[in-house]
């Protein structure tokens, strides 16, 4: 038998129940309604209600009071606010205590629908189905993003769980971890892949060109507007609009798009026309925006429109199960891209690129491999061949770093390499490349020397005198 999802009205005014249960009724949801706090709360104790609709403001016990007991008895049910104008503040408080969203009296019905659908589908994704997780799996595409650490495997998860909803996501993460990537991912995997995926990136525009890049412009709105141009939501009409670097964009421009996200609607600059758009957004940040919230550089009440879903990049330090099996897929793809042979990596660049802790993540990784590539002439890829500051890490570890570095079973012979390698990379760092000067404070010949670092990969990339 087909399931019919469960909601529950509470609302003290009784033909706002009437209005709001009849409109769902005729959706075919199976709805029970509340006329008080307290007769919520028995409902909410007694039955499993998928989705919850509770007005903030209501005698004895209220919404807030609501939320703290679903979140006891009903975790898994989602929680819609509706409140007076004027009490934003408060609904804000409801989102962050785990509401889902908050609608603001008067609505319409459609409104309403919207939402509830919405909360609906975001409901079914989290269930513990298995029938219907197994039916998601094989929707996915991830080709292009590479992973299998705990941390991505989490991403990959999410990013299944948000893509078939409508639901607004706020990527956040170091610079190269991957936001752009894993935005795209969201689109191309949700029901808007065949419309548009419309990028903004904030930082890069000053706040007036900013608002016209987002809203268009009427011909005449500014000096130079010669015609009229449609803004980035209108052309993400139906589709996704991906808001880059959210954290950069200044007050008026936060108003205004506060403005869309709650209404789904503006006006151009310099226009009278209201326009309707269906778009749906994800936007990213390096920034840490509850941090620029307690500053006051960013809205609060936008910063809860947008973190609705939050998705977290972990930096590449953070999963280093994923260095090698990146630095392959980046080996793979420009080898042929740039049509030259494929290489494998030597086992120190291994190590080295092990080692590295990565301050420009995986763009970081994909440089380095794209310049190795087109540095090493013959054979495997050598340490010389990557960047600079990817080898240096090598010297840096104490001896005990170095130890436990090395495999258990490696033969004593290795352990005196790796060692005799590394020292004579830190002297040749000291000397500045002097090779004369090295061989004399390490106490051997030029010869020696030279051999030495030929059979170590040190041979390029010294002062050469
Ligand atoms: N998991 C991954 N698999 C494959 N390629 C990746 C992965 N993560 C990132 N990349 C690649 O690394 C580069 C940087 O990624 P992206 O532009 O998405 O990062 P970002 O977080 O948006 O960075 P920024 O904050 O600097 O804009 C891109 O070329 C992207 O294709
Ligand atoms: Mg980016």
């Amino acid at each position: 038998m087909h399931y019919v999802p469960n909601i529950l009205i509470i609302d003290d005014e009784l033909l706002m129940r009437i209005s709001i249960s009849d409109a769902l009724k005729e959706e075919g949801y199976n709805v029970q309604s509340a006329a008080s706090g307290s007769e919520g709360l028995r409902a909410i104790r007694d039955n499993a209600y998928d989705v919850i609709i509770t007005d903030l403001r209501l005698p004895e016990v209220d919404g807030l009071q609501i939320l703290k007991a679903c979140n006891q008895y009903t975790p898994k049910s989602k929680i819609l606010m509706m409140t007076a104008y004027g009490s934003v503040e408060t609904a804000v408080e409801a989102m962050k205590q785990g509401a889902y969203d908050y609608i603001t009296k008067p609505f319409s019905m459609d409104e309403l629908l919207i939402l509830v659908k919405r909360l609906m589908t975001l409901r079914e994704l989290e269930d513990e189905n298995i029938y219907l997780k197994q039916k998601i799996e094989e929707k996915y595409d991830f080709s292009g993003i590479v992973g299998r650490s705990e941390r991505m495997l989490e991403v990959f998860e999410k990013i299944k769980v948000v893509a078939p909803t409508d639901t607004t996501v706020l990527i956040t993460g170091e610079s190269g971890t991957g936001k752009e990537l894993v935005a795209s991912a969201i689109h191309y995997n949700s029901p808007r892949k065949d419309e548009a995926f419309i990028k903004v990136s904030c930082a890069a525009l000053p706040e007036t060109l900013l608002e016209a890049e987002l809203f268009g412009h009427e011909k005449g709105a500014f000096t130079g507007a010669i015609k009229q141009k449609k803004g980035r939501f209108e052309l993400a009409h139906k589709g996704t609009l991906f808001l880059d670097e959210i954290g950069e964009i200044a007050q008026t421009v936060q108003v205004k798009l506060l403005r869309v996200l709650q209404e789904r609607e503006f006006e151009r600059l310099g226009g009278t026309d209201t326009i309707e758009v269906d778009v749906r957004i994800i936007c990213a940040t390096q920034r840490d925006l509850k941090k620029e919230v307690q500053k006051g550089s960013f809205r609060e009440d936008l910063y809860y429109r947008l973190n609705v879903v939050p998705l977290f990049m972990p930096p590449l330090r953070e999963r280093k199960e994923d260095i090698l099996l990146l630095a392959d897929h980046f080996l793979k793809t420009f080898s042929e891209q740039m049509k030259r042979p494929f290489r494998e990596l030597s086992v120190e660049v291994k190590e080295l690129l092990l080692r590295h802790n990565y301050p420009g993540n995986v763009r970081e990784l994909e440089n380095a491999i794209k310049r190795a590539i087109t540095l090493c002439r013959e054979g495997v890829i050598q340490p010389i061949d990557l960047p600079e500051d990817i080898c240096r890490r090598y010297d840096e570890g104490e001896g005990g770093e170095m130890v436990s570095q090395l495999q258990h079973s490696e033969p004593l012979s290795n352990a005196v390499s790796l060692f005799e390698k590394q020292y004579i990379m830190k002297v040749l760092e000291e000397t500045k490349g002097s090779k004369t000067l090295t061989a004399k404070l390490l106490g051997i010949s030029r010869k020696t020397l030279w051999e030495k670092c030929k059979v170590y990969g040190l041979e390029k990339g010294q002062d050469g005198e």
